[in-house]
Formats: structure tokens, C-alpha cells, sequence
């Protein structure tokens, strides 16, 4: 199956990816976590695209493509793939449906978690990551056992650089002028399937895995 989970920052991607991840051992291709790799490693790609995730801007198109163009030929995305925050404008989404046309592919599912702003703020700014293997908590909603280590691997929480809370406004804006109208290019495409996003993480996962599974 190849499937894309989209919404705005904070609306829970990463946490769904997570657990339809482990459930359908889809591989989960998130441009943000690639980016943030990259950032760690020094890389050119890395270096460049900081200096646009520090103030919310999205990485140019070409960049990220080419980032996305690369994963998708990797062995573990033939069967099926789940991306994560990626297409997020419309040039990415037309070079998405290029690259699965030459492989002649296609989207079977687009799922859209649909959270309000104010929700969306207490979400980001209590977000906690794992150091080492990137699993998501939340101060409030999703606490370690442990405080600031993570009860996977005991790796050390940290936040992440641009979860600030002028960084969040600006993504926000963002999101709702280059990414929101990617809901309407896949509902012409019947793709769309909007999921409310405000209920538990169980909940709103036990949806997702009865769509799936009617797939
Ligand atoms: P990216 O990493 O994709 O960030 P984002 O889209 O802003 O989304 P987030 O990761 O912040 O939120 P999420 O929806 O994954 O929520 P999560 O599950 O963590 O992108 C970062 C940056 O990289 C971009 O700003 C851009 O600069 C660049 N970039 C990335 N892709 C790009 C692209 N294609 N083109 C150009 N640039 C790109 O949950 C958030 C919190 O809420 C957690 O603490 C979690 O525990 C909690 N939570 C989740 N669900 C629930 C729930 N149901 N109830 C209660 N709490 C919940
Ligand atoms: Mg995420």
C-alpha cells in the first residue's frame, strides 16, 4: 500500500506513522525526520535546508524532491510506503505523481488529520523526541515513565529547534497558504480521507487500521 499522512504541524503524523508502521511494516518516510538526520550530520543538504526549518519556510521544492526521488529507490519502498509531510505544495505533489507514474504506481490512500490551532499550539510546544530513536512524547499528554528519557530505549528527550513558539505561528501560516490546498488537488482525485485528528492517539489509530483495512 502506498499512502501519505498529512495535516498541520503538531496534528499527530509522526505519532500515526509510528503505529501503522509497526502494525503494517509500511516503511515510514518522513521529509521532516530526513531533514533533521541530515542537520545532525553536517551534511550540505542539512546545513541548507536548517536555515529554512529555523524560521518555519518550507526547503525549496527541487531540494526536497530530490531527497524524496532517492528514498523511494530504496529496496524497502518497492512493496509500499507511507510519507509523512511530504508532498507539501503543489509543485512536489505533480513531481510525486511523475516519479510513481515512471514506476508505474500510484496513491491508494491520502489521510488528512484535521486538528484546530489552538490544539495544535499545546501539542508542539510540550512535544518531547528521543535522541536515539526518535520516539514522540508530550509533557501532558504522552509522558515518559521517566522523566526526559525515553521508555523505549532510555535515550535522552529533547525539543526540537524549531518548536518555539514564533517558529510554530509561522509554520502554521505556512501550512494553511502552500500546503492546506494539496486537500482539495487529492479530494478531485478521491483520495482524500479526513480524519478528526483531536481524539486520543488509540482512538484515532484504531480508526485508521479499519480504512486500511478495508483497502
Ligand atoms: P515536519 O517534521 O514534517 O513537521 P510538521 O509538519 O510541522 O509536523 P510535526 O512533525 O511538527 O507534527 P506531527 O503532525 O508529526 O505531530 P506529532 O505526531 O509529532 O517538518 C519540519 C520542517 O521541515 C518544516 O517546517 C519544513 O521546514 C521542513 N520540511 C519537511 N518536509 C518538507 C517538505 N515536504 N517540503 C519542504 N520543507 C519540508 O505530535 C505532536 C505532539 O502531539 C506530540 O507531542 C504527540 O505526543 C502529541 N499528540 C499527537 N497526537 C495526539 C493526540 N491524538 N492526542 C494528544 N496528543 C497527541
Ligand atoms: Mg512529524
Amino acid at each position: 500500500m502506498r499512502l501519505l499522512i498529512m495535516g498541520p504541524p503538531g496534528a499527530g503524523k509522526g505519532s500515526q506513522a509510528e503505529l501503522i508502521k509497526k502494525h503494517f511494516s509500511f516503511p515510514h518516510i518522513s521529509t521532516g525526520d530526513m531533514f533533521r538526520e541530515a542537520i545532525a550530520k553536517k551534511t550540505p543538504t542539512g546545513l541548507l535546508a536548517k536555515s529554512y526549518i529555523d524560521k518555519g519556510e518550507l526547503v525549496p521544492d527541487e531540494v526536497t524532491i530530490e531527497l524524496v526521488r532517492g528514498r523511494l529507490q530504496e529496496p524497502d519502498a518497492e512493496q509500499g510506503f507511507l510519507l509523512d509531510g511530504f508532498p507539501r505544495t503543489i509543485i512536489q505533489a505533480d513531481m510525486l505523481e511523475e516519479i510513481l507514474k515512471e514506476n508505474q504506481i500510484r496513491i491508494d490512500l491520502v489521510i488528512n488529520l484535521v486538528v484546530e490551532d489552538e490544539v495544535l499550539i499545546k501539542r508542539i510546544s510540550g512535544r518531547r523526541i528521543c535522541k536515539s530513536c526518535g520516539a514522540t512524547y508530550h509533557v501532558e499528554t504522552k509522558k515518559p515513565k521517566v522523566i526526559d528519557r525515553c521508555d523505549e530505549c532510555q535515550g535522552e528527550l529533547f525539543q526540537r529547534a524549531d518548536d518555539n513558539e514564533e517558529t510554530v505561528k509561522n509554520r502554521l501560516d505556512v501550512y494553511y497558504r502552500q500546503t492546506e490546498p494539496l486537500l482539495s488537488y487529492y479530494r478531485k482525485k478521491g483520495l482524500l480521507k479526513n480524519i478528526d485528528g483531536e481524539g486520543s492517539i488509540e482512538a484515532i489509530f484504531a480508526e485508521i487500521k479499519a480504512i486500511l483495512g478495508g483497502i
